[in-house]
């Protein structure tokens, strides 16, 4: 095994892309030629230090994933993200419990635009202190709390819009799954599911070019990146 290479990425795919409206899963939509997916996979297959790539599909679309992606392993995915999750994780049990997968990354397909700076940042969490996920502080400039008279108030001090990918110490996580299967917790995301398990999750510096692809304006905007019509994906006013 190369050095570092105990990481695995749990790449989600298996949603339907509800809102982007379009009549196939939004990550199978091209982009420059090429499906979100694919390009998804690019930033992990190229990335030395992971030993191992596991996507997760949606069970109509297993087949055109298999064909689509050679490095990686297919896993069918739920009716939730936490449950197409769920699946990820569980199939790397053995490897997680033997030892050969240290630390776990859980990505959104749908985030494309990852860097490298970002993933290196999430397993240097991850490592030490057991689970990190990459966090972009919200932009709150015209954003006011009401409170339960109907009046405006100063909105909570400190949010951040949470991404992907969320990095954890593989048997923390795999004892997280499990307890919130027990529990029958959903969690909204990864991050979620070590909280609810008593762990902290560290942050660590996100990126506005990590944008997940929701919408149609997405898919537009993705397009201008590719092309390079932007300056540069951290000038992106999304
Ligand atoms: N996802 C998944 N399994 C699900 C739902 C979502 O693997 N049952 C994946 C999606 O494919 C996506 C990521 O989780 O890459 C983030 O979810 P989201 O952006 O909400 O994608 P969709 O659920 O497909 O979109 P929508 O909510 O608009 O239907
Ligand atoms: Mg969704």
């Amino acid at each position: 095994m190369q050095f570092g290479g105990d990481i695995a990425a749990v790449i989600l795919a298996a949603g339907s892309g509800v809102r982007m409206g379009a009549s196939v899963n939004k990550v199978m939509l091209l982009l420059a030629g090429r499906p979100v997916l694919a390009w998804t996979l690019d930033r992990f297959e190229s990335h030395p230090s992971i030993g191992r790539i596991l996507v997760v599909a949606a069970a109509p679309e297993l087949e055109q994933v298999r064909r689509m992606v050679d490095a990686a392993d297919v896993v069918p995915g739920g009716a939730t993200r936490h449950a197409s999750e769920w699946n990820g994780i569980r199939a790397l049990a053995p490897d997680i419990e033997s030892g050969s997968i240290r630390i776990v990354l859980v990505h959104d397909a749908a985030r494309p635009f990852v860097t490298t700076g970002e993933i290196e940042c999430v397993i240097a969490g991850a490592r030490s202190g057991g689970a990190a996920v990459p966090t972009l502080a919200a932009d709150v400039a015209h954003v006011m709390g009401v409170n339960a008279s109907g009046e405006l108030e100063d909105p909570p001090l400190g949010l951040h819009a949470v991404q992907t990918p969320q990095g954890f110490d593989g048997r923390l996580i795999l004892a997280a799954h499990r307890l919130a299967a027990q529990d029958g917790f959903v969690g909204v995301d990864t991050a979620s599911v070590a909280e609810h398990a008593g762990h902290q999750v560290r942050v660590v510096e996100g990126s506005r070019a990590n944008f997940k692809i929701t919408t149609a304006e997405d898919m537009i905007l993705a397009e201008l990146v590719l092309a390079g019509a932007l300056v540069g994906p951290d000038t992106l006013q999304v």
